[in-house]
């Protein structure tokens, strides 16, 4: 039986050859790390690195290179902008989120709530598309008010919140604004510049085909003088300074990197840009319009997210009645070879919105890998086991 990974929201697989291949060649030709050495293969590091940033840098649009801090997941970059720009608030300091946002925001903004007393509010979202209402958002700011954090596509629902309008919100308030593009990236086009966000954090491993272990936060210019540092370590630059530098990215980027992740991130970066992200969301949309078709009306299962295209990504969480999604999850793989993740994806709010909390979903997750064959199969598979 064929395996059919549907598992992209997790991480994307497979990996286009090329950066295996690079992978694979750094490994064996290179093995050197960025600013620890005068030989070529250091240098040769260095500008691989270099590569890679540009690339980022030039798929979101970004001022420059440096405004892309690498990181080793997304969670890592959230992290890094939530504790950064919030460790040394004052008690009350308030922080509006959405009700759909993933553990990697919800956890430290309830962190720092029991640490320091910061009062995150996590605004309520429509329960059949999941979508916010950036009016609910402006009528949450307070003076108090210091950063909205929106995720901008569900892990959970696929849903696309309107980043768009919550950005211009925080502008026209002067409140920070931190994207989660962990299920975007890649997979829609974002143009940092445009949006106008202070900070964006997305994963390399992700829909910018990369290995596990790499991740980007792309910092506004003149933010990172808001943005404390969470860590302080060697950055093989300005080494006579006894501090952290202040330039970016060292400022953020400490101890030697993932070069081998991010010779197959420099690649997976390359493959998207080449591809053109708007030509991945075409294919993307076709697939969801295809997936939803082909469930349409099927007795005993449930899709949840919003119908319309426009609004949604090839996220899809699903339910058969009386199977617990853990067990569809074993029968999709054993029968039908599909890979799947049930629960509760990280995303207990989302849950509770979409009203699938606490059992979760079994979701299935589309990359720019999936054919229309893999989605007939899911679909096929679907309709079967929920006997519709
Ligand atoms: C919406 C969302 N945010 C953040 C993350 C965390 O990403 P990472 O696994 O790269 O830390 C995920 C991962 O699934 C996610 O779906």
């Amino acid at each position: 039986m064929n395996r059919i990974y549907m598992d992209n929201s997790a991480t994307s697989f497979p990996k286009p050859s090329g950066v295996i291949g690079a992978m694979v060649a750094f490994a064996r030709d290179c093995g050197a790390s960025a600013g620890r050495g005068a030989y070529s293969e250091a240098r040769a590091c260095e500008e691989m690195i270099a590569t890679c940033r540009g690339r980022i840098a030039e798929l979101i649009n970004a001022e420059a290179p440096e405004r892309v801090v690498l990181a080793m997941n997304c969670s890592e970059g959230l992290s890094m902008a939530i504790r950064g720009l919030l460790n040394t608030s004052p008690r009350g300091t308030h922080v509006i989120a959405t009700a759909m946002e993933h553990n990697s925001v919800l956890r430290p903004l309830n962190a720092l709530k029991e640490q320091i007393g910061i009062e995150p509010e996590f605004i309520a979202c429509d329960p059949s598309s999941g979508l916010v209402d950036p009016d609910d958002i402006r009528r949450a700011i307070r003076s108090e008010t210091k950063l909205i954090a929106c995720v901008h596509v569900s892990n959970v629902t696929g849903t696309i919140q309107p980043i768009a309008e919550v950005a211009q919100i925080a502008r026209e308030h002067g409140v920070g604004f931190l994207v989660d593009a962990a299920q975007s990236a890649g997979h829609v086009e974002i143009d940092v510049r445009k949006l106008g966000a202070d900070m964006v954090a997305f994963p390399g491993h992700k829909g910018l085909l990369g290995p596990l272990g790499t991740g980007v936060l792309y910092v506004r210019p003149g933010f990172e003088e808001c943005l404390a540092t969470m860590k302080e370590g060697g950055t093989g630059t300005i080494s006579e300074l006894a501090v952290q530098p202040r330039t970016m990215p060292d400022k953020y980027e400490i101890g030697s990197h993932n070069a081998i992740g991010l010779a197959g991130l420099s690649e997976g970066v390359a493959w998207v840009l080449d591809r053109g992200v708007a030509s991945i969301r075409d294919c993307d949309v076709q697939l969801s319009g295809l997936f939803m078709e082909l469930t349409d009306g099927a007795g005993g299962l449930a899709v949840y997210g919003p119908r319309d295209t426009d609004y949604r990504a090839g996220v899809f969480s699903v339910n058969v009645r009386d199977i617990a999604p853990g067990v569809l999850a074993d029968r999709l793989e054993s029968q039908y070879g599909l890979l799947t993740r049930p629960g509760v994806h990280c995303a207990p709010l989302a849950h509770e919105t979409i009203g699938t909390h606490p059992a979760g979903t079994c979701r299935l997750s589309f990359g720019p890998m999936t054919s229309e064959e893999d989605v007939k199969t899911a679909a096929a598979a679907l309709r079967e086991i929920s006997g519709g």
